[in-house]
């Protein structure tokens, strides 16, 4: 097979792959021609490629998996013969004899696909969840119980393990009995709602904070983008200033984007479930925002970020604003200064900086 990540990255130790993935093909049980297969989180397309011939049922949150996987899929002339790769559980309407789930960071987010997984089994389907060593916590399992009664670990196999489930519990989780909501200071009485595993889990990141507390906007900002919008609570703060202004927000993450639909919905907001800019070339905001991601799952990679940050500057009218906050660590001013001819850093504190940028 011939796997390439999505995006691709300067980084050559970071591979497609990992020994988790291998794992799971290693130990695959037998007989499972004709059975159905569920395969949830694969992040580049490996297991995807690798179980082709079972046709399993994919779910894959992020654009940028389901865009890894197709290519991968397609580099190795497989085909998906009429089936789509599921945003979401919500989507899959399905029993299942066997399922993958690859364990995310996020243990809300694996608890969301446990709570939905266990739902779509038959009493003696098996699942497996494959996780490298290194990132085991206790709740893992603990969860796990919650939904299933049998949780066993494997023993470990190239600093990967595979925690094996079955027995599923008869417990009927719908998706919105897993919405979680937090209210802060800066909302007044408005409560943010969003679904499990999306930034920032139960309350406002402090950086996002930063941010809101010293943006200044200006009258003539009406066409405003939110890139990384996740819950959208940068964008339902901009409402509350602005109500004639037209909001973009745009996630790589479909449950994000589900989210901030329930934060703010009226007609002069889009969400857009996307992991570029592309799709919005010839429109020209006055204003563009960020709390930019730098984390993919365990990685940081800064390399995510500086590629928005490219995209950001075509769709940034002249002598429209960039704005982002980020950790001062990051020096994301000297990445910005061989974009932008203007970069400024208007406030500070011991941990954050926002960023303004112009052309
Ligand atoms: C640091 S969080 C900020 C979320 C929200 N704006 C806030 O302030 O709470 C960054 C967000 O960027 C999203 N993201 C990551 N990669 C992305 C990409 N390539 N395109 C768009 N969004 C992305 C993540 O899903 C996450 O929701």
């Amino acid at each position: 097979m011939i796997l390439k990540r999505y995006p691709s990255s300067k980084n050559r130790s970071l591979r497609p792959w990992n020994a988790g993935d291998e794992y799971v093909l290693k130990t695959l049980p037998e007989n499972l021609e004709g059975k159905k297969v569920l395969l949830v989180g694969d992040r580049f397309g490996y297991l995807s490629c690798h179980l082709h011939h079972l046709q399993p049922t994919l779910v894959a949150d992020k654009r940028s998996q389901v865009i890894a996987i197709s290519e991968n899929l397609k580099r190795n002339e497989l085909e998906l013969d009429g089936r789509e790769i599921n945003p979401s559980i919500f989507e899959v309407g399905d029993t299942f004899d066997f399922a993958v789930i690859i364990i995310p960071k996020s243990i809300e987010l694996f608890e969301f696909y446990l709570s939905q997984v266990s739902n779509l089994l038959n009493t003696d389907s098996k699942v497996v969840c494959p996780f490298m060593t290194r990132n085991f916590s206790p709740r893992i399992t603990e969860v796990a119980a919650k939904y299933f009664e049998e949780v066993s670990q494997s023993l470990a196999w190239k600093k990967s393990r595979l925690l094996q489930l079955s027995n599923p519990k008869s417990l009927t989780t719908r998706p919105e009995d897993l919405i979680q909501s937090f209210k802060d200071d800066l909302f007044g009485d408005v409560k943010l709602k969003q679904y499990p595993g999306v930034f920032s889990t139960g309350s406002l990141d402090i950086g996002t904070r930063f941010l809101l507390e010293n943006i200044e906007l200006k009258p003539d900002e009406l066409n405003i983008l939110d890139v990384g919008s996740g819950n959208g609570v940068i964008s339902v703060w901009l409402r509350s200033q602005k109500p004639e202004a037209e909001l973009c927000l745009v996630d790589d993450s479909y449950l994000a984007v589900e989210s901030s639909k329930l934060n703010l919905n009226d007609s002069r907001t889009t969400h857009i479930w996307a992991d570029n800019l592309n799709g919005l070339t010839g429109i020209e905001f006055d204003l563009i925002v960020s709390n930019p991601p730098f984390h993919q799952e365990y990685e940081t990679d800064v390399e995510v970020s500086i590629r928005l940050f490219k995209q950001v500057k075509k769709v940034l009218k002249q002598g429209g604003r960039f704005v982002i906050v980020a950790n001062r660590h990051l020096n994301y001013g000297n990445h910005l200064k061989k974009l932008f001819p203007t970069v400024n850093v208007t406030h500070q504190n011991e941990k954050f900086e926002i960023i303004e940028s112009s052309h």
